[in-house]
């Protein structure tokens, strides 16, 4: 099933570069990697789906170091056209996947080479732009960036992929979307996030499992360490519809990086990750076997994985996650990261909205047919100021460039996609360095097929 993904090779003579939006020197290597998007088998702990994937599920994580050129040779096995986006990577434009934005879509037996230069370290994914039936299926990969300036301060390291999933257990992605249109989630999923039990700000959707690395709880991923060590989780929310609130029982979590970028170390029992973020936490593994739960926000169900280093240790569900999980308002952007202080040169402010009955979701009460791009010019401050006028939380991603949450010359850290609490805002500024068209849209999949999408134009 595994068709040598991930699997680089290094070009023997290096070759000449040109990385207008690197700010990391060349390594002068040349990866060649190979991607096959494909419909799988995929074991559910002991049901088997068919599903589309890279592979496997997760797809087995793409690596290289920042400043490595990578040639990415992407076929596509599925009956329908497809893309990669690099998510968290501010590639050229040209090579970062939106169909019919950025490059023409990949058709069915056909291949197409992405081609860039590396040009930041962390932890990243990659997936496709191209509707829900590819967006909450199996298609996602992690892109693990290493930085040589970044000692490995431990001695293992853990990727943990989380997921909601529906495929081939209960209905189809594109069958849950023509519910929620048709009558604005009655019967699949929530009213605006609001009938689970009280607690708000979940997703539209309930699914009928919970997957950490494409495992469901019943057939648990179980990672072997020593006790003592210092495990490097790197966490991806690849879920569709789900934010997610992490816990490892019996350990306190140091998260270190946000969406690959390194933030002052802070400790935490419990963490919210919405979908499309990252967070890297570094944990002194204990005695015993550990439960790192993945508890699905608004909703009933949870991922699950062990942390096994002896033996004892408890298998219930740990009592982290009944502290309050850390919010990105509790994480300040390590030194250097953050942007100077400046006025900004443009502001767009972002009202999120929304509607269950008819099922819609907007900025700015536009849909992404109806939107007016925003504008900025090469050089430019942008401020974006993103208000939420929903009960449900909604992760804001912006393609080919990064931003400061709360402002450049803030404490804030930097990040890629954002959470924007119900009722909530978040005020983030980035530096227009990245020409191209690009995408600004909630990382929840439904909602951006509702239309609460637009796009970020270079004059
Ligand atoms: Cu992770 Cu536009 O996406
Ligand atoms: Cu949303």
């Amino acid at each position: 099933m595994m068709l040598g993904l991930g699997v680089a090779a290094c070009a023997r003579q290096p070759v000449p570069l040109s990385a207008p939006a690197s700010p990391l020197p060349s390594t002068g290597r040349v990866r060649e990697m190979n991607l096959t998007a494909q419909p799988v088998q995929l074991d559910l702990g002991g049901r088997t789906v068919t599903t589309w994937s890279y592979g496997q599920v997760p797809g087995a994580p793409l690596r290289a170091t920042a400043g490595d050129r990578v040639r990415i040779r992407l076929r596509n096995e599925l009956p329908e056209a497809t893309t990669v986006h690099w998510h968290g990577l501010p590639v050229p434009n040209s090579m970062d996947g939106v169909p019919d934005v950025t490059m023409p879509a990949v058709e069915p037996g056909g291949e197409f080479t992405y081609d860039f230069v590396v040009p930041v370290s962390g932890t990243h994914w990659l997936h496709p732009h191209t509707g829900l039936a590819q967006l909450d299926r199996g298609l996602y990969a992690p892109f693990i960036v290493d930085d040589p300036r970044e000692p490995g301060d431990y001695d293992r390291e853990w990727i943990v992929v989380l997921d909601d999933w529906t495929d081939g257990v209960g209905p189809s992605p594109q069958e849950i979307y023509d519910d929620l249109v048709a009558t604005g989630g009655q019967t699949s999923g929530g009213m605006m996030g609001m009938d689970h039990g009280g607690m708000m700000g979940g997703g539209d959707v309930t699914y009928p499992l919970y997957l950490i690395n494409g495992r469901s709880p019943s057939d648990p991923q179980v990672l072997r360490a020593r006790p003592g060590e210092r495990i490097r989780i790197r966490f991806i929310n690849a879920g569709a519809d789900t934010v997610f609130t992490v816990a490892l029982g019996g350990h306190r979590m140091r998260v270190t990086h946000a969406d690959g970028y390194p933030v002052r170390p802070v400790s935490t029992q419990a963490l919210q990750i919405g979908m499309g973020e990252r967070y890297d936490v570094v944990v002194t593994a204990q005695d015993g076997r550990f439960p790192l739960v993945a508890q699905a926000d608004g909703k009933s169900g949870y991922a699950l994985a062990y942390l096994r280093t002896g033996t004892g240790g408890s298998t219930q569900r740990p009592s982290e996650l009944d502290a309050y999980p850390l919010a990105v308002s509790a994480l300040q952007a390590a030194p250097g990261t953050a942007l100077p202080a400046r006025e900004a040169d443009e502001t767009a402010d972002l009202t999120l909205s929304g509607s269950m009955a008819p099922y819609r979701w907007t900025i700015n009460g536009a849909t992404y047919e109806q939107a007016e791009p925003i504008k900025v010019e090469s050089g430019q401050l942008l401020r974006l100021r993103m208000v939420n006028m929903s009960m449900m939380a909604h992760p804001m991603h912006l393609h080919g460039h990064t931003f400061q949450v709360g402002g450049a010359g803030s404490a804030g850290p930097r990040k890629d996609t954002v959470l924007i609490p119900p009722m909530g805002s978040v005020t983030a500024d980035l530096i227009a360095d990245n020409p191209g068209t690009w995408m600004l849209h909630c990382h929840n999949a439904y909602h951006a097929e509702a239309g609460m999408m637009t796009r970020l134009d270079y004059r």
